[in-house]
Protein backbone atom coordinates (compact mmCIF):
# COMPACT_ATOMS: atom_id res chain seq x y z
CA UNK A 1 0.00 0.00 0.00
CA UNK A 2 1.57 3.55 -1.11
CA UNK A 3 2.01 5.62 2.11
CA UNK A 4 -1.00 7.35 3.42
CA UNK A 5 -0.28 10.85 3.26
CA UNK A 6 -3.32 12.63 3.97
CA UNK A 7 -5.98 13.16 6.18
CA UNK A 8 -9.53 13.89 6.26
CA UNK A 9 -11.03 16.13 9.30
CA UNK A 10 -14.90 16.45 8.60
CA UNK A 11 -15.80 19.58 11.05
CA UNK A 12 -19.03 20.88 9.18
CA UNK A 13 -21.57 18.87 11.85
CA UNK A 14 -24.26 20.24 13.97
CA UNK A 15 -23.20 19.14 17.07
CA UNK A 16 -26.97 19.35 18.26
CA UNK A 17 -26.05 16.90 20.87
CA UNK A 18 -23.98 20.01 22.76
CA UNK A 19 -26.52 22.96 22.71
CA UNK A 20 -26.80 25.75 23.44
CA UNK A 21 -22.62 24.82 23.82
CA UNK A 22 -22.22 24.86 20.12
CA UNK A 23 -24.46 27.38 19.34
CA UNK A 24 -22.12 30.04 18.14
CA UNK A 25 -18.90 27.59 18.76
CA UNK A 26 -17.86 24.49 16.87
CA UNK A 27 -17.88 21.25 18.71
CA UNK A 28 -14.58 20.55 17.76
CA UNK A 29 -13.13 23.80 19.43
CA UNK A 30 -14.56 22.43 22.63
CA UNK A 31 -11.65 21.61 24.79
CA UNK A 32 -10.52 18.65 26.61
CA UNK A 33 -7.80 19.98 29.57
CA UNK A 34 -6.52 23.02 27.28
CA UNK A 35 -6.64 21.58 23.63
CA UNK A 36 -9.35 21.38 21.43
CA UNK A 37 -11.42 18.07 20.53
CA UNK A 38 -9.49 18.92 16.67
CA UNK A 39 -6.12 19.69 18.03
CA UNK A 40 -5.97 16.31 19.70
CA UNK A 41 -6.60 14.09 16.35
CA UNK A 42 -5.19 16.51 14.41
CA UNK A 43 -1.85 15.56 16.87
CA UNK A 44 -2.74 11.99 16.17
CA UNK A 45 -2.65 12.29 12.38
CA UNK A 46 0.97 14.31 12.45
CA UNK A 47 2.14 11.04 14.69
CA UNK A 48 1.21 9.01 12.35
CA UNK A 49 3.21 11.06 9.34
CA UNK A 50 0.46 12.33 7.74
CA UNK A 51 1.77 15.53 5.55
CA UNK A 52 -1.28 17.24 4.33
CA UNK A 53 -4.56 17.90 6.47
CA UNK A 54 -7.69 18.60 4.81
CA UNK A 55 -10.72 19.99 6.91
CA UNK A 56 -14.21 19.89 5.44
CA UNK A 57 -15.71 22.53 7.36
CA UNK A 58 -19.05 24.63 7.28
CA UNK A 59 -20.58 28.03 8.20
CA UNK A 60 -19.57 29.19 11.73
CA UNK A 61 -16.36 27.05 12.00
CA UNK A 62 -14.41 30.04 11.14
CA UNK A 63 -12.66 29.58 14.49
CA UNK A 64 -11.16 26.43 12.87
CA UNK A 65 -9.19 27.68 10.16
CA UNK A 66 -8.17 30.68 12.82
CA UNK A 67 -7.05 27.91 15.04
CA UNK A 68 -4.60 26.75 12.61
CA UNK A 69 -3.25 30.21 11.66
CA UNK A 70 -1.09 32.67 13.61
CA UNK A 71 -2.34 34.79 15.93
CA UNK A 72 0.07 37.60 15.53
CA UNK A 73 -1.21 40.08 18.15
CA UNK A 74 -0.73 37.11 21.03
CA UNK A 75 2.44 36.23 19.83
CA UNK A 76 3.67 39.75 19.88
CA UNK A 77 2.17 40.42 23.43
CA UNK A 78 3.21 37.11 24.77
CA UNK A 79 7.24 38.00 23.39
CA UNK A 80 6.86 41.38 24.72
CA UNK A 81 6.17 40.00 28.65
CA UNK A 82 8.86 37.16 27.82
CA UNK A 83 6.17 34.31 27.77
CA UNK A 84 8.78 32.13 26.10
CA UNK A 85 7.10 28.36 26.72
CA UNK A 86 3.62 29.43 25.56
CA UNK A 87 5.16 31.09 22.70
CA UNK A 88 7.11 27.80 22.14
CA UNK A 89 3.70 26.18 22.87
CA UNK A 90 1.75 27.91 19.78
CA UNK A 91 5.03 27.45 17.30
CA UNK A 92 4.37 24.14 18.06
CA UNK A 93 1.07 23.46 16.91
CA UNK A 94 1.21 25.23 14.07
CA UNK A 95 1.13 23.07 10.96
CA UNK A 96 3.88 23.93 8.75
CA UNK A 97 3.24 26.37 5.70
CA UNK A 98 0.69 25.03 2.83
CA UNK A 99 0.21 21.36 4.80
CA UNK A 100 -3.74 22.32 5.63
CA UNK A 101 -6.37 22.92 3.60
CA UNK A 102 -10.09 23.78 4.20
CA UNK A 103 -12.76 23.64 2.13
CA UNK A 104 -17.05 23.74 2.98
CA UNK A 105 -19.76 21.54 3.04
CA UNK A 106 -22.29 23.81 2.30
CA UNK A 107 -25.21 21.90 3.62
CA UNK A 108 -24.24 19.00 6.13
CA UNK A 109 -25.90 16.39 4.49
CA UNK A 110 -24.17 13.69 6.39
CA UNK A 111 -20.64 11.80 6.88
CA UNK A 112 -20.50 10.38 3.21
CA UNK A 113 -21.27 13.72 1.58
CA UNK A 114 -18.45 15.61 3.79
CA UNK A 115 -15.72 13.43 2.63
CA UNK A 116 -17.17 13.31 -0.94
CA UNK A 117 -16.47 17.25 -0.62
CA UNK A 118 -12.81 16.24 -0.33
CA UNK A 119 -12.30 14.58 -3.18
CA UNK A 120 -10.58 17.22 -5.37
CA UNK A 121 -8.18 17.93 -2.22
CA UNK A 122 -7.36 14.69 -1.64
CA UNK A 123 -6.99 13.24 -5.73
CA UNK A 124 -6.66 9.36 -6.21
CA UNK A 125 -4.25 8.51 -3.80
CA UNK A 126 -5.34 6.49 0.06
CA UNK A 127 -6.15 8.80 2.78
CA UNK A 128 -7.18 9.10 6.14
CA UNK A 129 -10.34 10.35 7.45
CA UNK A 130 -10.64 11.11 11.02
CA UNK A 131 -13.87 11.60 13.29
CA UNK A 132 -12.51 14.92 15.67
CA UNK A 133 -15.50 13.72 18.04
CA UNK A 134 -13.57 10.49 18.76
CA UNK A 135 -10.37 10.46 20.40
CA UNK A 136 -8.24 7.35 21.68
CA UNK A 137 -5.95 7.86 24.36
CA UNK A 138 -2.64 5.84 23.47
CA UNK A 139 0.87 5.97 22.13
CA UNK A 140 1.17 5.44 19.27
CA UNK A 141 -2.11 6.43 18.08
CA UNK A 142 -5.14 4.86 16.75
CA UNK A 143 -4.16 6.07 13.32
CA UNK A 144 -0.37 5.04 13.26
CA UNK A 145 -1.43 1.30 14.89
CA UNK A 146 -3.82 1.45 11.55
CA UNK A 147 -1.03 2.55 9.25
CA UNK A 148 1.26 0.20 10.52
CA UNK A 149 -1.05 -2.90 9.82
CA UNK A 150 -2.17 -1.21 6.27
CA UNK A 151 1.74 -1.11 5.74
CA UNK A 152 2.08 -5.14 6.53
CA UNK A 153 -0.74 -5.99 3.85
CA UNK A 154 0.19 -6.71 0.13
CA UNK A 155 -2.72 -5.52 -1.43
CA UNK A 156 -4.79 -2.28 -2.07
CA UNK A 157 -7.24 -2.19 0.99
CA UNK A 158 -8.83 -0.24 3.06
CA UNK A 159 -9.12 -0.53 6.81
CA UNK A 160 -11.51 0.49 10.10
CA UNK A 161 -10.67 0.82 13.47
CA UNK A 162 -12.88 -1.50 15.59
CA UNK A 163 -13.06 -2.06 19.18
CA UNK A 164 -15.43 -3.94 21.84
CA UNK A 165 -18.82 -2.78 23.27
CA UNK A 166 -21.00 -4.40 25.22
CA UNK A 167 -23.38 -6.71 23.17
CA UNK A 168 -26.40 -4.53 24.80
CA UNK A 169 -24.82 -1.46 22.99
CA UNK A 170 -24.17 -2.57 19.29
CA UNK A 171 -27.53 -1.02 17.90
CA UNK A 172 -26.23 2.33 18.25
CA UNK A 173 -23.27 1.44 16.10
CA UNK A 174 -21.89 0.07 13.13
CA UNK A 175 -20.65 -3.65 13.70
CA UNK A 176 -18.56 -5.55 11.76
CA UNK A 177 -18.41 -9.74 11.06
CA UNK A 178 -14.91 -10.93 11.36
CA UNK A 179 -12.75 -13.21 8.82
CA UNK A 180 -9.42 -14.71 9.38
CA UNK A 181 -6.65 -12.66 10.58
CA UNK A 182 -3.99 -11.17 8.23
CA UNK A 183 -0.98 -9.79 10.61
CA UNK A 184 -2.62 -7.96 13.34
CA UNK A 185 -5.68 -6.97 11.01
CA UNK A 186 -8.78 -9.64 10.12
CA UNK A 187 -10.59 -9.65 7.06
CA UNK A 188 -14.09 -7.85 7.49
CA UNK A 189 -16.89 -10.26 5.84
CA UNK A 190 -19.84 -7.73 6.23
CA UNK A 191 -20.79 -4.19 8.10
CA UNK A 192 -23.96 -4.09 9.38
CA UNK A 193 -25.67 -0.27 10.51
CA UNK A 194 -27.13 -0.54 14.19
CA UNK A 195 -27.86 -3.72 14.27
CA UNK A 196 -30.07 -5.54 16.70
CA UNK A 197 -28.07 -7.53 19.87
CA UNK A 198 -29.17 -10.86 18.36
CA UNK A 199 -28.73 -9.92 14.52
CA UNK A 200 -25.17 -8.69 15.20
CA UNK A 201 -22.74 -10.53 13.59
CA UNK A 202 -19.99 -8.98 16.51
CA UNK A 203 -19.17 -7.27 18.79
CA UNK A 204 -17.37 -5.47 17.39
CA UNK A 205 -18.16 -1.55 16.57
CA UNK A 206 -16.62 0.85 13.73
CA UNK A 207 -14.37 3.81 15.75
CA UNK A 208 -14.06 7.06 14.12
CA UNK A 209 -10.65 6.08 12.20
CA UNK A 210 -10.32 4.94 8.73
CA UNK A 211 -7.89 4.62 5.90
CA UNK A 212 -9.77 4.59 2.47
CA UNK A 213 -9.25 4.39 -1.17
CA UNK A 214 -10.27 6.78 -3.22
CA UNK A 215 -12.40 4.75 -5.04
CA UNK A 216 -15.00 5.51 -2.16
CA UNK A 217 -15.32 8.85 -4.03
CA UNK A 218 -16.63 7.50 -7.16
CA UNK A 219 -19.17 5.46 -4.65
CA UNK A 220 -20.20 8.87 -2.98
CA UNK A 221 -20.40 10.63 -6.27
CA UNK A 222 -23.22 8.32 -7.40
CA UNK A 223 -25.08 7.52 -3.84
CA UNK A 224 -28.10 8.87 -2.97
CA UNK A 225 -29.64 9.65 0.97
CA UNK A 226 -30.39 6.83 3.49
CA UNK A 227 -30.85 6.81 7.15
CA UNK A 228 -31.66 10.28 8.60
CA UNK A 229 -31.89 11.80 5.13
CA UNK A 230 -28.08 11.63 4.88
CA UNK A 231 -25.14 10.08 2.98
CA UNK A 232 -23.87 7.51 4.71
CA UNK A 233 -20.22 7.05 4.54
CA UNK A 234 -21.54 3.26 5.95
CA UNK A 235 -23.15 2.86 2.68
CA UNK A 236 -20.64 3.35 0.65
CA UNK A 237 -18.56 1.45 2.42
CA UNK A 238 -20.57 -1.39 1.58
CA UNK A 239 -20.53 -0.48 -2.08
CA UNK A 240 -16.82 -0.42 -1.71
CA UNK A 241 -17.04 -3.94 -0.18
CA UNK A 242 -18.17 -5.76 -3.32
CA UNK A 243 -14.87 -4.87 -5.32
CA UNK A 244 -12.20 -3.74 -2.58
CA UNK A 245 -11.12 -5.82 0.58
CA UNK A 246 -11.89 -4.34 3.95
CA UNK A 247 -9.77 -5.03 7.09
CA UNK A 248 -10.65 -4.10 10.85
CA UNK A 249 -7.80 -3.44 13.38
CA UNK A 250 -8.71 -4.34 16.86
CA UNK A 251 -6.38 -0.98 18.38
CA UNK A 252 -4.72 -0.71 21.65
CA UNK A 253 -6.15 2.52 23.78
CA UNK A 254 -9.37 3.72 25.14
CA UNK A 255 -11.73 5.60 23.16
CA UNK A 256 -13.44 8.60 24.09
CA UNK A 257 -16.75 9.34 22.01
CA UNK A 258 -16.81 13.24 22.79
CA UNK A 259 -19.99 13.71 20.84
CA UNK A 260 -21.89 12.85 24.03
CA UNK A 261 -21.77 14.41 27.47
CA UNK A 262 -20.33 11.63 29.30
CA UNK A 263 -17.89 10.52 26.79
CA UNK A 264 -16.48 14.30 26.87
CA UNK A 265 -16.34 14.19 30.46
CA UNK A 266 -14.89 11.29 30.71
CA UNK A 267 -12.05 12.25 28.26
CA UNK A 268 -11.23 15.57 30.41
CA UNK A 269 -10.79 13.29 33.35
CA UNK A 270 -9.05 10.73 31.74
CA UNK A 271 -6.45 13.46 30.26
CA UNK A 272 -5.90 15.53 33.09
CA UNK A 273 -5.18 12.29 34.87
CA UNK A 274 -2.61 11.45 32.54
CA UNK A 275 -0.74 15.04 33.01
CA UNK A 276 1.92 15.14 35.24
CA UNK A 277 1.16 18.92 35.65
CA UNK A 278 -2.82 18.02 36.84
CA UNK A 279 -2.70 14.54 38.17
CA UNK A 280 -2.39 14.97 41.82
CA UNK A 281 -4.58 17.89 41.75
CA UNK A 282 -6.96 15.86 39.94
CA UNK A 283 -7.34 13.04 41.97
CA UNK A 284 -8.13 15.12 44.57
CA UNK A 285 -10.56 16.77 43.01
CA UNK A 286 -12.00 13.48 42.10
CA UNK A 287 -11.63 12.06 45.70
CA UNK A 288 -13.65 14.73 47.08
CA UNK A 289 -16.65 14.83 44.60
CA UNK A 290 -16.84 11.38 45.38
CA UNK A 291 -17.56 12.38 49.38
CA UNK A 292 -13.94 10.21 50.07
CA UNK A 293 -12.79 13.45 51.73
P1 LIG B 1 -21.87 13.44 14.24
O1 LIG B 1 -22.59 12.24 13.83
O2 LIG B 1 -21.31 13.48 15.61
O3 LIG B 1 -22.84 14.69 13.98
O4 LIG B 1 -20.71 13.67 13.19
P2 LIG B 1 -22.80 16.18 14.54
O5 LIG B 1 -23.69 17.00 13.69
O6 LIG B 1 -21.40 16.70 14.67
O7 LIG B 1 -23.35 16.09 16.04
P3 LIG B 1 -24.82 15.85 16.65
O8 LIG B 1 -25.14 14.41 16.43
O9 LIG B 1 -25.78 16.80 15.95
O10 LIG B 1 -24.65 16.21 18.10
C1 LIG B 1 -19.43 13.07 13.27
C2 LIG B 1 -18.42 14.00 12.62
O11 LIG B 1 -18.77 14.22 11.24
C3 LIG B 1 -18.92 15.61 10.99
C4 LIG B 1 -19.16 16.26 12.34
O12 LIG B 1 -18.70 17.61 12.35
C5 LIG B 1 -18.38 15.37 13.29
O13 LIG B 1 -17.05 15.79 13.44
N1 LIG B 1 -20.05 15.82 10.04
C6 LIG B 1 -21.25 15.22 10.26
C7 LIG B 1 -19.86 16.63 8.94
O14 LIG B 1 -18.76 17.18 8.72
N2 LIG B 1 -20.91 16.83 8.09
C8 LIG B 1 -22.12 16.25 8.28
O15 LIG B 1 -23.03 16.46 7.45
C9 LIG B 1 -22.29 15.42 9.40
Amino acid sequence: MPKIRKAIFPVAGLGTRFLPATKAMPKEMLPVVDRPLIQHVVDEARGAGIEHFIFVTGRNKSVIEDHFDRQFELEVTLNERGKKNDLALLSHDLPEAGSASFTRQQSPLGLGHAVWCARELVGREPFALLLPDVLVQHDPGCLAQMIAAAGALEERANIVAVEEVPKDRVHMYGVVGVGPSKGKAFGITQMVEKPKAADAPSNLAITGRYILQPEIFDVLEKQSTGAGGEIQLTDAMLALAKSQPFYGLKFEGRSFDCGSKIGFLAANMSYALERDDLSAAMREEMQRLMGGK
